[in-house]
């Protein structure tokens, strides 16, 4: 084992999210009205990639405005949660945003743990390799979902010092307002008097802008969604045709977000094995698998403090209109 290895603890796999899970959250949501697909689920390997790939596209600004507003306040951020023990992370990805936040701590700071929660297995190990290169950290990973990971953390916390959580890439936006508020609640619950919250969400913006973002011109959007059919294909026995889906976005302005659909562009018969489940979908017929809620500054910080938290500080990028939002326990 290398010494480097040696530092990354990998929790057992009681909180992993497993396959008999994913095949009754197909079989149910798949039969609501209307049909839809947790859009976790996007997230397995090749999703995962495809996901990377969309954070580079010009069209999709929200991982680089938020990266660049890292980079210039990390320092900030570091010294609002002086001493800091303990990071959380939801939804970490690739790790490297938090990795640009910790790079910033002085030589010789205290020794750290870093939490990483994340439902893709590929982007946990991906950040675990790159945090555990940081000087005197410890990282431990969490195949879960925010809920099950929020648990297993705050039964680990350390008693002294501060926690810094972050959840950031605006991933709240996947969540309606009822289930973002309880999500708040669960952090602020797993969260000490004192700990810090950095929450990094993207604002409204012209329609057009959105369209583009959430349905580029090089396909990587509609290719990120379509492979949730190869994956069920591929891990629940399913029989999709690949070539009868299309990707859809489009801008509910009432809800202020962004829907991604899959559109059945023929009358068509579907089997799942594992879900049990055979549907017939009609020409037209949707299957909605995102929402990405944008937000007003204003509307940001009213649902933070209706959780308990008290305001610290924002940063904004004014030209992707996009908010890192720090508030405290
Ligand atoms: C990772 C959930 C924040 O909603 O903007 C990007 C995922 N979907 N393009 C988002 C996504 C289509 C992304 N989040």
């Amino acid at each position: 084992m290398t010494p480097a290895s040696a530092r990354v603890s990998v929790r057992p796999p009681a909180d992993q999210v497993s396959t008999q899970q994913f095949a009754e959250d197909v079989a149910f949501y798949l039969t609501q009205t209307p049909r839809q697909l947790p859009s976790r689920y996007l997230y397995d390997a090749l999703g995962s990639a495809l996901f990377e790939a969309i954070t580079r596209l010009p069209w999709y600004r929200v991982t680089r405005a938020e990266t660049g507003l890292l980079k210039t306040h990390a320092r900030a951020i570091l010294s609002a949660c002086a001493p800091l023990t303990d990071t959380v992370e939801l939804g970490a990805g690739s790790g490297e945003k938090l990795a640009r936040v910790l790079q910033a701590r002085d030589a010789g700071s205290a020794a750290l743990r870093v939490h990483l929660v994340d439902v893709s297995r590929s982007a946990l190990s991906a950040a675990a390799g790159l945090l555990v290169g940081l000087p005197a950290t410890q990282v431990i990973t969490h195949e879960a979902t925010y809920e099950a990971g929020l648990a297993e953390f705050s039964r680990t916390q350390s008693e002294t010092g501060h926690t810094l959580l972050l959840f950031l890439g605006s991933n709240m936006g996947n969540f309606d307002p009822p289930k973002a508020n309880e999500l708040l609640c669960q952090i602020r619950a797993a969260l000490q008097p004192g700990d810090l919250f950095l929450l990094g969400a993207d604002l409204i913006k012209p329609e057009r802008e959105l369209m583009l973002a959430y349905d580029d011109p090089l396909g990587v959007t509609a290719a990120f969604n379509r492979n949730l059919l190869v994956r069920i294909n591929r891990e629940l026995g399913a029989d999709f045709d690949l070539d009868s889906f299309q990707h859809r976005a489009l801008w509910n302005a009432t809800e202020s977000r962004m829907e991604s659909y899959l559109v059945s562009t023929r009358t068509q018969r579907v089997r799942i094995a594992e879900s049990r489940l055979e549907l017939t979908l009609h020409d037209g017929e949707t299957i909605w698998t995102e929402s990405s809620y944008k937000y007003s500054l204003e509307g940001l910080f009213g649902s933070l403090q209706a959780a308990g938290f008290a305001r610290r500080q924002a940063w904004i990028d004014e030209d992707a209109q996009f908010a890192l939002t720090l508030v405290q326990r």
